[in-house]
């Protein structure tokens, strides 16, 4: 006999608890920006999924607390956003392999006793820049800005694609060589400082994956790494033509892209681990993508 049946039996709320709405949430701090309960809202009606996703500030000091009590109050899972992605790490009781290899956590599954941790950056990333934008990454050269979080998380979702070569470039080259350190055993990468973009040209596909645009501000690095057929990607959204972007138009890449895409397949990442439907995610896309001007 299985265990949720054993203890099925003997739970006098089990009826109750299966006419309750499973409950999701986004938690982070700031939260009020966040586009998440939208996405979800917007799958859950497209698969007819009886789910409610809510919007969770918690204290900067109070993530433990916070996630106690949703789980307590019938909360199945959980989107991770700043500044908590580390601390989700140290609550999980299982970390998936995207989880560990981004040593950061952008989703969590509650079962039981049981916090398992993923993380669906990269495979977002991989989804929107391969099936949306019908770009491939196999065989070309793929240069990614950065070498935090959002770097760590793209890079070995890229690499698994079969790229010729991936550089790594950092304000900090030091981080950008521990990174490619990191995922060496993944596939052919390198990593250069800034200055070390100078003489290298023609990337099929530039991501930039530093905060940058965040700021309004331009990774400073040289126009000749957009190759004529490059797709220049920055992973912000709803910013327009980032001076990332600009730089790219201006170089003769000849595809710009936001990272809305991103963020909307990092979603239904999430929701089919959760519910076991996959969401439709161009109709959600096209309603938030701002355009790039
Ligand atoms: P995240 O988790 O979003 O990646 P992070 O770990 O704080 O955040 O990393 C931010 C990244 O953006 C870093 O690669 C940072 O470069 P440094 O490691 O040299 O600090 C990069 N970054 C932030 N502002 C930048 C700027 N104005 N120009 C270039 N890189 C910048």
């Amino acid at each position: 006999m299985r265990w949720h049946r054993v203890i099925g039996r003997h739970d006098p709320l089990r009826r109750h608890r299966a006419a309750m709405t499973d409950r999701y949430a986004v938690i982070g701090n700031p939260i009020g920006h966040t586009k998440s309960p939208a996405i979800h809202a917007a799958f859950a009606e497209a698969t007819s999924q009886d789910m409610q996703y809510e919007a969770l500030l918690a204290p900067l000091d109070g993530f433990a607390a916070a996630v106690d009590a949703f789980r307590a109050a019938g909360g199945r899972g959980m989107n991770v956003t700043l500044p908590f992605k580390l601390d989700a790490a140290a609550y999980a009781t299982q970390l998936l392999p995207a989880a560990a290899l981004a040593g950061a956590v952008n989703a969590l599954s509650f079962d039981g006793p049981a916090a398992v941790a993923d993380n669906f950056d990269g495979a977002g990333l991989l989804r929107d820049i391969v099936a949306n934008l019908g770009c491939a990454v196999r065989g070309r050269r793929v240069l990614i800005l950065g070498a935090g979080g959002a770097a760590r998380g793209a890079l070995a979702p890229v690499l698994d694609h079969r790229p010729a070569e991936v550089v790594i470039a950092n304000r900090d080259p030091n981080r950008a060589v521990a990174l490619a350190r990191d995922a060496a055993a993944n596939g052919a990468v390198s990593a250069a400082g800034f200055g070390g973009l100078r003489g290298l040209s023609g990337f099929g596909i530039v991501v930039n994956a530093t905060s940058a645009s965040l700021h309004g501000a331009l990774p400073d690095i040289p126009a000749s790494v957009f190759g004529s057929d490059c797709l220049a990607y920055d992973m912000v959204y709803g910013k327009g033509l980032t001076p990332f972007l600009r730089l790219a138009h201006e170089a003769g890449a000849a595809y710009l892209a936001d990272g809305v895409g991103m963020l909307v397949e990092q979603a239904a990442e999430a929701f089919a681990w959760w519910r076991g439907v996959r969401p439709d995610t161009a109709a959600v896309i096209a309603r938030m993508t701002v355009p790039l001007t």
